[in-house]
C-alpha cells in the first residue's frame, strides 16, 4: 500500500484513475468507518465468514455434515428481489419503457445521495473488484461494488470472479459497471449490530443505465444487493448488448452430447419457478444415457456474435444463487451433490444436528428443527400453522466448479456455439409440450408473446395468463419493444441463427393432474429439439410451427399412449385464436416501439387459423381427435 487519500490505503495494483475519484466521493458520502480492498483470497473469505459468525450472521453447519458451509437467516422485510422497488432511470422516459418503474435520474439521485448520507458510519466499506464472464474473454465485463455487507462480499466471491487479478485487467483507463451498495443501517457509537443489518423501511433499486452505474439501497438480499446478478448481467448488461450488437439473457445454457459424440448447445429462458435450474442439469432416463447433459450456466447468457457471425454465449456468474425448496434428489441430482459443502444458505431451516432442510427436500421431514426465523418448527406445527421451514425464497450459493456435470468449456473466453433457443412458460393448457417457429422472426414472435398462468388463489384469477416476453419483463435495462427490435435485428445480421423453440411441461389433464413427467424425461424433447436443429427429426407443418408427432419423438420406455401424448400437443382452434388476440394487451402497451413485423406475423397466424380451415383440421385430426 503506498498511496493514501481520505484515509484510503489504496494498493498499488489499483490504477484506475476514474476509480479513485468514484471511491473518494462515496467514502465522503457514506462515511464508512473503514475501506477494506478484497483480494477474492480463500483466506479473506474464512476470515469474513469468522467474522460473521462472530456477528450472528452466519451459523457454522456441522462440519461432519456440510464442510465449510454456512447458514443465514434475513429480516423478515428482506427476503426476495422487490420489483415494486427497482428503477430504471434512464434520462428519458420513453427509454425505460412502460413494463420498468421509472424516475427522472436527477431527482432519483437527490433522494438516494440523501439516505446514502452516513449510511456506512459504523461500518466497514468493501471494495469488491469482479469480473464478469471468465477475466479476459471478449464477452466479459468488470464491475466493482462498493458495499458495506460482507454477506455481500463472500456471496460475490462465489458468484463472480473477484480479486486482485481485476485490476490488472482494469488498468488505468478500463471500463466498469460502477456498483454502489449500502444495507442503509448505520450503527450509532456503542449500537449493537444486529444479525441481518438492513433497512427495513426504505429500498431502492436503481440503474442509471446510460452511465452503467447502480445504486442499492436498503437490502442485503440476494439480487438487490449481488449487484453482479440481475442489476448489472441483465438490466445494465442488457442496455450494453443493445448498443453493441449482442444480447444478455435471463436463459440458461446447456451441452448435449449424443450418444455418437456430437455436442450440441443450446439456451433456454422460463420466467420463475418452471425449472430452470433443474433442466440445465438434467439426468437423462435411462433409455436415453447415452446422452450427456452438461451445464455452463443455470441463469444468465451472454451471447455475441464471433466474427463469422456465430452466436457464441457465455455464462456471465461462476456461482448458482439458487431456489432450495424443491430441490432433491428426485428433482435435481447434480444440484443435491453440489451443495454438499463450501456453500452458503440463507432462510433454510436448522436441523437440530447442525445441518439444513428445505420442504421438498428428499426423505421425511425432521421431526423438530428452527425456521427461518429461527422458532421451533414441527410438522405439526406446519399443519397447524401452514408455517413453512425454509422461506419460499431460500437460496444456496455455491461454486460452479462443485456442479459435477459442469461443461469442460464454462469457463472458454470464446462462449460456446448456441444452436437452439428454447422459450417456456406454465400453461395448464392449450400450449403444446414442443413446437418448433418457422423462422427466426416466428420465434421472436413466441419468445415475446410467452406466458405463465397465474396459480391459485394468491395470484389472482387462476389460469390468467402474464406475459413474460423472453422471461426478462424485470430484467430488461430499456423499453420492451426496443428489446424485441435488437432480437430481429440480430437475426438479420447472422448468416444462420439459432432455430428457436416453444415448450410446456405443465399441461394437465381434465382431472388437473399434469400429463408430462416433466424433470429428466424432458431430455426426450431436447433430443427432439437437437435432433430437429441437425435435420434428423421429422415434424409436421401447423400454424404454430412444426410440431412432433407421436412417431417422431423418442418415447421409448415411457408409460405414455398416443392418446396421452396428442392431449399434451392439441391445440385447440378457437383457443388458439383467443390466445392470438389476447397478445394485444401486451402489444397496446408497448405500440409506439412495437416491431412492425409483429403486427404481420399476428395476422399471419390468425389468418392461417381462420383461412386454412384445411390444414389446420389436420392437426387437429392428428392431435385432438386420436386423444379422445
Ligand atoms: C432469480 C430470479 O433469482 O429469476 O434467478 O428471480
Ligand atoms: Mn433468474
Amino acid at each position: 500500500m503506498t498511496e493514501v487519500m481520505a484515509n484510503v490505503a489504496v494498493p498499488n495494483d489499483v490504477r484506475n484513475k476514474g476509480f479513485k475519484t468514484w471511491l473518494n466521493e462515496v467514502v465522503e458520502l457514506c462515511k464508512p468507518d473503514a475501506v477494506r480492498f478484497c483480494d477474492g483470497s480463500q483466506e479473506e473469505y474464512d476470515e469474513l465468514c469468522e467474522l460473521m459468525v462472530q456477528s450472528g450472521t452466519f451459523k457454522r453447519l456441522n462440519p461432519k455434515k456440510r464442510p465449510n458451509s454456512y447458514l443465514a437467516w434475513s429480516d423478515p422485510s428482506d427476503v426476495a428481489r422487490v420489483e415494486d422497488r427497482t428503477f430504471i432511470c434512464s434520462r428519458r422516459k420513453q427509454d425505460a419503457g412502460p413494463t420498468n418503474n421509472w424516475v427522472d435520474p436527477k431527482e432519483m439521485k437527490q433522494t438516494l445521495t440523501k439516505l446514502y448520507d452516513g449510511s456506512m458510519r459504523g461500518r466497514t466499506l468493501y471494495v469488491v473488484p469482479f469480473s464478469m464472464g471468465p477475466i479476459g474473454s471478449p464477452i466479459s465485463k468488470i464491475g466493482i461494488e462498493l458495499t458495506d455487507s460482507p454477506y455481500v462480499v463472500v456471496n460475490m466471491k462465489i458468484m463472480t470472479r473477484m480479486g486482485r487479478k481485476v485490476w490488472e485487467v482494469l488498468g488505468e483507463d478500463g471500463e466498469y459497471v460502477k456498483c454502489l451498495h449500502s444495507l442503509g443501517a448505520p450503527l450509532l457509537e456503542g449500537q449493537k449490530d444486529v444479525p441481518w443489518p438492513c433497512n427495513p423501511k426504505e429500498k431502492y433499486i436503481v440503474h442509471f443505465p446510460e452511465e452503467r452505474l447502480i445504486w442499492s439501497y436498503g437490502s442485503g438480499y440476494g439480487g438487490n444487493a449481488l449487484l453482479g446478478k440481475k442489476c448489472f448481467a441483465l438490466r445494465i448488461a442488457s442496455v450494453m448488448g443493445r448498443d453493441e450488437g449482442w444480447l444478455a439473457e435471463h436463459m440458461l445454457i446447456m451441452g448435449a452430447e449424443s450418444p455418437e459424440g456430437e455436442k450440441t448447445f443450446v439456451a433456454a429462458a422460463f420466467p420463475s419457478a418452471c425449472g430452470k435450474t433443474n433442466f440445465a442439469m438434467l439426468v437423462p432416463p435411462k433409455e436415453l444415457s447415452g446422452w450427456k447433459i452438461t451445464t455452463i450456466g443455470d441463469d444468465i447468457a451472454w451471447i455475441k456474435p464471433d466474427e463469422n457471425g456465430e452466436l457464441r454465449a457465455i455464462n456471465p456468474e461462476a456461482g448458482f444463487f439458487g431456489v432450495a425448496p424443491g430441490t432433491s434428489y428426485s428433482t435435481n441430482p447434480n444440484m443435491m451433490e453440489a451443495i454438499k459443502a463450501n456453500t452458503i444458505f440463507t432462510n433454510v431451516a436448522l436441523t437440530p444436528d447442525g445441518d439444513v432442510w428445505w420442504e421438498g427436500m428428499d426423505g421425511e421431514p425432521p421431526a423438530e428443527c428452527l425456521d427461518w426465523q429461527g422458532q421451533k418448527w414441527t410438522p405439526q406445527i406446519a399443519k397447524e400453522t401452514g408455517r413453512t421451514a425454509a422461506h419460499p425464497n431460500a437460496r444456496f450459493t455455491v461454486a460452479a466448479t462443485q456442479c459435477p456435470v459442469i461443461d469442460k468449456d464454462w469457463e472458454n473466453p470464446e462462449g460456446v456455439p448456441i444452436s437452439a433457443f428454447i422459450f417456456g412458460g406454465r400453461r395448464a393448457s392449450n400450449v403444446p409440450l414442443v413446437y418448433q417457429a418457422v423462422n427466426w422472426n416466428f420465434g421472436v414472435y413466441l419468445a415475446a408473446t410467452i406466458g405463465s398462468e397465474m396459480t391459485a388463489a394468491a395470484f389472482g384469477k387462476i389460469g390468467q395468463v402474464r406475459r413474460d416476453p423472453f422471461a426478462m419483463l424485470p430484467f430488461c435495462g430499456y423499453h420492451m419493444g426496443d428489446y424485441f427490435n435488437h432480437w430481429l435485428q440480430i437475426g438479420r445480421s447472422v448468416p444462420v441463427p439459432p432455430r428457436i423453440f416453444g415448450v410446456n411441461w405443465f399441461r394437465k389433464d381434465e382431472n388437473g393432474k399434469f400429463i408430462w413427467p416433466g424433470f429428466g424425461e424432458n431430455m426426450r424433447v431436447l433430443k427432439w429439439i437437437i435432433d430437429r436443429v441437425r435435420g434428423k427429426a421429422s415434424a409436421i407443418e401447423s400454424p404454430l410451427g412444426w410440431m412432433p408427432r407421436y412417431e417422431d419423438i423418442d418415447l421409448r420406455g415411457l408409460n405414455l399412449s398416443k392418446a396421452q401424448f396428442n392431449k399434451l400437443m392439441e391445440v385447440d382452434r378457437e383457443a388458439w385464436k383467443q390466445e392470438i388476440l389476447s397478445h394485444e394487451e401486451l402489444f397496446e402497451k408497448l405500440y409506439d416501439r412495437l416491431p412492425k413485423e409483429f403486427i404481420l406475423m399476428r395476422e399471419l397466424i390468425l389468418s392461417s387459423l381462420w383461412r386454412s380451415p384445411e390444414k389446420w383440421e389436420l392437426i387437429h385430426e392428428r392431435y385432438v381427435e386420436e386423444a379422445n
